[in-house]
């Protein structure tokens, strides 16, 4: 187990997850420009395997387009809330996700242990974050995936403008300048969630060790943080119009380095 991870907050946060991030607006327009860069490398009837799966958003995406997805996470909460997603689907989505503990941080699950072909091993929006060392899951996303197979990861990065500046003009510096340290802790209902951030060329140069890097992606750069989302249900036409130019420039300086996430997509080669 995780001995960096307190699990709770995440169990605790689980059943409001989606009001509170997913059916957001702004969250649902990020998570689009993910699944624009994601949903071409996929052949029909992929295997993917999805680190960190929260409330199963993407698993249930991924399904409906016809792959079939492992969908883990280490909080049971999460876990809960995937196979209560999965069962208001149509029976042949249903069947296509597959739900399942692993820990990112322990990557190992007796159901997975004689795969080696997958199509693509994804995880979004944070949840590589909740973990300090990556090489142990950039190693594990290596011997799974199929020669040729890609590897996408969404991970919150160390400089983010907005959060910054949003933080800094309610006077709340500490927040402002959280991630700056590589290191904070969330606190959710008396529990606390440490997060890592891990700057961009880390985690390139982590996955160039085993992987050809594809591309860097800004997540959230010209789009508000979770915490300022509100600016995007006030002012909708003028953040949709935002949303569009963040998509068209996400892989350009500085978008590609200031950003709440970044979305780094990597192909396994050959050997
Ligand atoms: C911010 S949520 C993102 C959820 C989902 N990927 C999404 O796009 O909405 C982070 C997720 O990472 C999970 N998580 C935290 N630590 C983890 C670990 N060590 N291994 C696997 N998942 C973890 C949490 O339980 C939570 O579901």
């Amino acid at each position: 187990m995780n001995g960096d991870l307190h699990v709770r907050p995440f169990d605790t946060a689980a059943p409001r997850y989606d009001a509170q991030f997913s059916r957001r607006i702004a969250a649902r327009w990020l998570r689009a420009m993910v699944h624009r860069r994601v949903d071409p490398l996929l052949a029909n009837d992929s295997l993917i395997l999805e680190i960190g799966c929260g409330t199963g958003e993407d698993a249930v995406h991924f399904a409906r387009q016809g792959h079939r997805v492992f969908a883990t996470d280490v909080s049971e909460g999460m876990l809960e809330e995937t196979r209560r997603k999965r069962e208001s689907e149509p029976a042949q989505t249903r069947r296509r996700i597959t739900v399942a503990t692993l820990d990112a941080a322990d990557p190992c699950t007796p159901a997975l242990e004689s795969s080696s072909d997958f199509d693509l091993v994804f995880s979004n929006f944070g949840a590589l974050n909740c973990v300090r060392n990556h090489e142990p899951v950039i190693e594990f996303a290596h011997d799974v995936l199929r020669p040729g197979g890609h590897l996408a990861l969404t991970v919150m990065g160390r400089y983010c403008p907005w959060e910054f500046l949003g933080f800094a003009l309610r006077g709340d510096f500490k927040r402002a300048t959280r991630r700056w340290q590589g290191v904070s802790d969330w606190r959710q209902a008396g529990a606390t969630q440490r997060v890592w951030y891990p700057t961009i060329s880390g985690t390139r140069d982590l996955c160039r060790t085993r992987f050809r890097i594809h591309g860097i992606f800004g997540i959230g750069a010209l789009l508000p943080s979770t915490e300022f989302f509100g600016v995007c249900e006030r002012w909708p036409r003028l953040f949709r119009g935002v949303a569009h130019v963040e998509d068209i420039m996400a892989s350009h300086w500085p978008l590609n380095r200031l950003n709440d996430h970044f979305l780094i997509v990597a192909q396994k080669v050959a050997e």
